[in-house]
């Protein structure tokens, strides 16, 4: 604490947390785009708002991202978490292994002594495929054990970023563009005002789910996500914003 008011931290959480009327602000001194320390230390507040807001049994849906993975990283077996279930947000989002949902749902686990149950189907399907997915019994079954979720932990990154992460054709990342795409989490682009483009027949939590949800944590920081945070705070349905000092400048810059 001590730390953090030398910064004025303290003061920089409460104008973000009063302004979009969130629970809880956390920001840890740095920015994650320069400092490896500064995302391990994300990674680590991260990791202590989920232990100190989850209820015992409770199924949590995670995103994927390099972020996440910091945080899986610092969570260790706390009494409430080892009866939840760590669930993927939703079906892989063509990241590479490692920062894939389904990977940092298991690491959780792991870590925590938690259960976990995977998907695995691509997150973006064509109708066809998709309504037949979704005649499929075991798949059906997951997705509905998803959706019990009241709790979602997401990274948050930069819709172009993102797109190019993710190989999102050529086509489709122009149009992204032409619309004002700035922001992406769990999936779905957003705009400058936070408005989501394009609705995709996808697998896993929808948009609907997650406004549903009692606890939406984000967890980004790096100067560069500032702006993108910002379109998902003005989304209005966070809860919980785990940030780094660099980020929350450029935040409060667009109050
Ligand atoms: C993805 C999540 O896996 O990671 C997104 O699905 C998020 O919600 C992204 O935007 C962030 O990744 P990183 O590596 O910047 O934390």
């Amino acid at each position: 604490p001590l730390v953090k008011d030398l910064f004025g931290l303290t003061e920089l959480e409460e104008r973000i947390r009063s302004h979009y009327g969130l629970k809880q602000v956390v920001i840890v001194p740095g920015d994650s785009d320069v400092s490896p320390h500064t995302k391990k230390e994300l990674g680590r507040a991260g990791a202590a708002v989920l232990r100190k807001l989850v209820t015992e049994d409770e199924v949590i849906a995670v995103t994927g991202g390099s972020t996440l993975a910091e945080v899986a990283y610092h969570l260790t077996a706390t009494t409430p978490l080892k009866g939840c279930w760590f669930v993927p947000a939703r079906g892989g989002l063509g990241e590479s292994v490692e920062l894939e949902a389904n990977t940092i749902a298991s690491t959780m686990a792991k870590k925590t002594g938690a259960s976990y149950r995977l998907l695995h189907v691509p997150y973006y399907l064509g109708e066809e495929a998709y309504q037949s997915l979704m005649q499929d019994q075991s798949i059906a079954e997951i997705i509905q054990f998803i959706r019990k979720a009241r709790m979602v932990v997401h990274g948050i990154g930069e819709a172009m970023v993102m797109a190019r992460r993710r190989k999102v054709d050529p086509e489709t990342t122009e149009s992204l563009r032409r619309d004002g795409a700035l922001a992406e989490a769990f999936g779905y682009y957003f705009d400058r005002q936070g408005n989501i483009l394009q609705k995709m027949p996808t697998v896993g939590l929808r948009i609907e789910d997650i406004h549903e949800m009692d606890m939406v944590i984000g967890i980004a920081g790096g100067k560069s996500k500032g702006e993108a945070i910002t379109s998902v705070l003005r989304h209005g349905h966070e809860n919980v914003l785990v940030t780094d000092e660099a980020a929350a400048q450029e935040i409060v810059q667009r109050l």
